[in-house]
């Protein structure tokens, strides 16, 4: 228990189990369950989107409230429910209009048209429901902690629209950066949707060269932010990571920190895991060879015993696919098999087709978002494959760490934080965890894939790999600990 428990408001437009995207969803359904286990009070708000299943998730209807909005007042209702065997109470804004659709931001690819509008009216509605969280159950956050751009505006509002009054002053605010690839760009015709007065639209608060840029208003406006790794905290004040806002990032790096993500450890735990063929642990490793051989029957791979690489990732520019698909042919002469699941960009998307129709016999792909492949190929794999162009954290090589399977990285933000490469002193020393190389080419990657393809074939020196890796503290204990430390700073720069 902590000695002085903190009321903690988290605000994220997915979280697990009930939305998810991305490693955001794994964060904002992590992050405040060990909150709560450590003691602290927490609330989470996200938007009650159609796709989540109101039943399993206990929702009920809280209060309604009339939100402002830019052109009048929009009814809502709150509805509360339970992050399940937790003390974490989450509230979800429902508004049919904005949230019942097919994807959380986007369908087929393109963003909707409105997700200023809708993400506006989420962080508004959440400035609204702190008078009624206080009338209704008492209860006032000490600090406000938003995460990406989606949410940024609830920091902004605090700020400006919301400053007068008492009890948002007492209110500390926090801003996770989980991607700055990520901005929130919208036309400056938009502007006036936010609510927002003119003299905000300036280069010092939310303008970027004539757009509206939500993400920098989240940087300007936060008593503190954060990244998910150290890191990353330091690339993105360099214009290579920075995607135009590294200046933003610099005047505030006095107020910066990062802070590497925890993984839930009992979701993602191969020794209890009930979506894989069979169960196994450090100690006992032999269920990990039945995961793999019901992994190539799922993948209509045929069963052999060579090397399996996977990959599960979003299909973006970010994650350095190009890299592994200008390898792909080279690997093909080798005796090796490549796991693969993701969605995304359409390009890819056909590119890996045309490649698995190539090679059947070594290429197993499945096209989609899939939560219970994506165990399996974490458990049935070898190796995994992350040789991302930037990567702020990274949550799949954390559980290929707890899965034994032993991730290949590029040395960057998050990646080159939880993943000890491998050397043979480090091998003795057992702390050798992995994989990493440096140039984002195919050719250094091939050096690397080459690399482990020979270590894997010295039994010994791979399996000293996966026990290091699955002896790793991946779990949200310590990065939890570390943002009450964090979520204190913040307090202590107020009081
Ligand atoms: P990012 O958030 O940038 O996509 P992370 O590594 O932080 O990267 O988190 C990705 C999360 O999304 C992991 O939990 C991963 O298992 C999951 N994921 C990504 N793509 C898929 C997919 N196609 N099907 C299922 N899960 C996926
Ligand atoms: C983002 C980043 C990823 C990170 C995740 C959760 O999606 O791309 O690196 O792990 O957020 O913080």
């Amino acid at each position: 228990m902590d000695p002085r428990p903190l009321k903690i408001l988290l605000v994220a437009s997915e979280a697990v189990p009930f939305a998810k995207t991305g490693g955001l969803a794994d964060v904002a359904g992590g992050l405040p369950r060990e909150l709560a286990r450590l003691g602290h009070s927490v609330r989470l708000v996200i938007p009650r989107y159609g796709s989540i299943d109101g039943s399993t998730a206990g929702f009920k209807d809280w209060i309604r409230l009339a939100v402002p909005t830019a052109t009048g007042r929009t009814n809502v209702t709150i509805e509360q429910g339970q992050l399940a065997d937790s003390g974490v109470q989450i509230l979800a804004v429902r508004h049919d209009p904005y949230f019942d659709r097919e994807g959380l931001y986007q369908e087929s690819g393109v963003d909707y048209p409105d997700n200023l509008e809708r993400f506006a009216f989420f962080c508004r509605a959440v400035l609204e429901l702190l008078p009624a969280l206080r009338k209704v159950s008492g209860w006032t956050p000490d600090l406000l902690h938003a995460h990406d751009w989606q949410t940024a505006l609830s920091l902004v509002y605090l700020k400006t629209l919301y400053a007068r009054s008492l009890l948002m002053k007492r209110i500390g605010t926090l801003f996770t950066v989980h991607n700055m690839g990520y901005q929130g760009l919208f036309p400056a015709v938009e502007y006036p949707k936010t609510g927002l007065g003119a003299e905000l639209f300036t280069v010092k608060t939310l303008e970027f060269h004539g757009s509206l840029n939500l993400l920098k208003g989240g940087l300007v406006f936060a008593d503190f932010l954060n990244t998910v790794s150290p890191t990353y905290s330091r690339e993105i004040q360099s214009p290579e990571f920075g995607f135009g806002l590294d200046g933003v990032v610099r005047e505030r790096r006095d107020r910066l920190v990062g802070i590497v993500n925890g993984i839930d450890t009992e979701v993602w735990d191969p020794a209890t895991d009930q979506h894989v063929a069979s169960r196994y642990s450090v100690s006992d490793l032999a269920g990990k060879r039945t995961c793999k051989t019901e992994l190539e029957r799922e993948l209509r791979l045929p069963v052999r015993d060579v090397p399996l690489l996977a990959v599960v990732s979003r299909f973006t520019q970010q994650k350095g696919l190009d890299l592994v698909a200008e390898l792909l042919p080279e690997l093909m002469e080798l005796d090796l098999q490549v796991a693969l699941l993701g969605t995304g960009d359409p390009y890819y998307e056909a590119l890996f087709r045309s490649l698995q129709v190539r090679y059947p016999e070594k290429i197993g792909l499945r096209i989609g978002f899939d939560d219970v492949l994506a165990h399996r190929i974490e458990a049935g794999g070898d190796m995994f494959l992350m040789p991302s162009r930037y990567e702020p954290c990274g949550l799949s090589q954390l559980y290929s760490l707890r899965y034994g399977t032993v991730p290949i990285v590029r040395r960057t933000g998050g990646l080159a934080d939880t993943v000890v490469p491998y050397a043979p002193r480090a091998v003795r020393e057992g702390r050798a965890t992995g994989f990493v190389f440096s140039q984002a080419t195919p050719e250094s990657l091939l050096s690397v894939v080459l690399l482990a393809l020979r270590v894997y074939a010295d039994r010994a020196e791979w399996n000293s790999l996966v026990r290091a890796g699955m002896s790793t503290d991946v779990s949200w204990a310590r990065p939890a600990r570390a943002y009450v430390e964090l979520y204190r700073a913040v307090l202590d720069s107020r009081a």
